[in-house]
């Protein structure tokens, strides 16, 4: 099989030799593409001694004389990967600009497109960065999300490379078609709800919503049919998962349970709200010298719901727990009539809320349960998967 690998301009473009080597371990022949900002960082001899293929740089280079060598190479890679790709990149990228040999490649091909990010975290988390990357993730590119940590600019933030077997595992699902899921349909909740104060305010928690997309991203990746039913989350989610948006638990609950009919697997990785405000306001309330006193009530429990009304479905919930006892996680999933549960300790940072990475223990209805590492989300749902298929 065949990649292009292009690298752009950043600090990380170093760690590139080592993906290289990986893909080729992995049995990729690898032609690399430097921009001209690489080439500031890296060189043409160290990719060219190490991939035994000639490096392109300029879109007028021709190592065959009369043979377009943009083309030639978009027409024979299996996947085109930037790593690292930069906001500049990116955003070339999304405009669909080709003014130069990566980008003109890039917009020759027609093969899949994966994308690992590298840069400042200001730059990424720049509003023309993000809507270049849902847009690039939107048509299709396969985004391999930067890592937080401490940047070699002195900040602190999301913008590190992920790591190189990340983006190696990425590449290999891209180019291998699985059909473990093929004809499966998977319905996923996930984010949080907002239960309205009045029309201006509302009652919230801090979910994210991005083990939900990796869930999706996974299992789309698997050949599954997959539809999310999604709060008001940051999360992206990848083209070709079906996504039903929703603002409230009730509202999530009934698209849910319409959703639901026929699922092969059921998925409840949102972080529903428990209560709604009964005494809500119409307009916007006013700031009196009295107390506000709000009445909660109850919302209904969809993942209960859900598993109730499908009985043929494989139903798993999440249970965030402060605490690493998985005997709280094992009563949840007991009174929710549950397959399984996957529990992470919020206790310990890097789990759970907002967070890139997560821990998971996965307990089966028979008390069994196993145990992840620490990985990232997307990582994670790949080991949820792997596990569920292998008990289900
Ligand atoms: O009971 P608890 O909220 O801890 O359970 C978590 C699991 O139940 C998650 O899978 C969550 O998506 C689901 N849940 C739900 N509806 C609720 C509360 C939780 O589907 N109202």
């Amino acid at each position: 099989m065949n990649a292009v690998l292009g690298v752009s301009g950043s600090i990380a473009a170093y760690r590139a030799a080592d993906l290289a080597r990986e893909l080729m371990r992995a049995g990729f022949t690898v032609r690399v593409c430097l921009t001209d900002a690489a080439q500031e960082f890296v060189s043409v001899a160290l990719f060219e001694a190490l991939t035994g293929q000639p490096c392109l740089i300029d879109t007028f280079d021709e190592p065959e004389r009369g043979r377009m060598a943009h083309i030639d190479w978009a027409r024979a890679a299996d996947v085109v990967v930037v790593a690292p790709a930069t906001a500049n990149t990116l955003n070339r990228l999304a405009a669909g600009v080709g003014d130069d040999m990566l980008t003109t490649l890039c917009l020759a091909s027609t093969r899949p497109l994966v994308l690992a990010p590298a840069m400042n975290p200001q730059m990424y988390l720049h509003e023309a960065t993000q809507a270049s990357l849902a847009l690039l993730e939107e048509r299709g590119a396969v985004i391999v999300e930067p890592l937080e940590g401490d940047v070699a600019c002195g900040e602190s933030g999301q913008g590190k490379l992920a790591s190189i077997p990340e983006i190696v595992a990425a590449v290999l699902e891209t180019v291998s078609v699985s059909t473990v899921l093929k004809g499966k349909k998977v319905v996923i909740t996930s984010g949080p709800t907002r239960e309205p104060i009045d029309d201006v305010r509302y009652i919230t928690n801090r979910s994210s919503g991005k083990m939900g997309s990796a869930l999706a991203r996974a299992a789309l990746r698997l050949g599954a049919d997959v539809t999310v039913v999604a709060g008001p989350q940051t999360a992206r989610f990848p083209s070709g998962v079906s996504v039903l948006r929703v603002e409230t638990a009730q509202e999530m609950h009934d698209l849910a349970l319409t959703a639901a009919k026929g699922a092969d697997y059921i998925v409840g990785a949102a972080a529903v709200a428990d209560y709604h405000v009964a005494n809500r306001t119409s307009g916007k309330l006013r700031r009196t010298a009295e107390n506000l006193e709000l009445v909660l009530s109850p919302n209904p429990d969809i993942i209960a719901a859900l598993a109730a009304a499908n009985p043929g479905a494989t139903v798993i919930g999440f249970a965030a727990e402060p605490t690493s006892d998985l005997s709280v996680a094992q009563a949840k999933l007991k009174r929710k009539g549950l397959f399984a549960i996957a529990a992470n300790d919020v206790s310990q940072a890097g789990q759970g809320f907002d967070t890139d990475t997560n821990k998971l223990d996965l307990v089966f209805a028979d008390g069994r349960s196993v145990s992840s590492e620490m990985m990232s989300k997307n990582q994670c749902a790949r080991w949820f998967w792997d596990q569920i298929l292998k008990e289900s």
